[in-house]
């Protein structure tokens, strides 16, 4: 289990990371941040596209980073979204398919914070949020 000092942590980098989104097509911003074995953070931010479909998830896009550079043992993420510039008013939990990519690298008790602000948020684990998730 994270400490609070790690998760209020995990908060301000996916906030601050929130702020390089590129998102002109649906004005919904994203940040990340993902804490690997090794202690380091890797962020990342939604990336989409004027074809829409080769759009990238912040999720993804932080996932995607640390494994490109070798890294694929990871303990938790701190995802935050919402519309527009302003702070998020609500939670944004992952979509389908950045849920499978986490279950491709993350045990069961990786832990997954949705994060409003540094006193909102709410944390699972993997497994909560992919209850009978295919593996091979
Ligand atoms: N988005 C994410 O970055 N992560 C999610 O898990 C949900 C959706 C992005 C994709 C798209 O750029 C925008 O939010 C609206 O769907």
């Amino acid at each position: 289990m994270l400490e609070k000092r790690e998760i209020r942590s995990l908060i301000d980098t996916a906030l601050a990371q929130r702020k390089s989104a590129y998102a002109p097509y649906s004005d919904f911003r994203v940040g990340a941040a993902l804490l690997a074995g090794n202690g380091e953070v890797y962020t990342g931010c939604n990336i989409e596209n004027s074809a829409y479909s080769p759009t990238n998830c912040a999720e993804r896009t932080a996932v995607f980073k640390a494994v490109s550079e070798g890294v694929r043992e990871f303990r938790a993420i701190c995802i935050t979204g919402g519309p527009g510039e302003e702070e998020p008013s609500d939670f944004c939990p992952p979509c389908g398919v950045c849920r499978q990519v986490l279950l491709e690298f993350c045990d069961p008790d990786f832990e997954i914070i949705l994060a409003v602000n540094r006193e909102h948020y709410q944390v699972y684990t993997l497994d909560e949020l992919v209850p009978a998730g295919f593996r091979l």
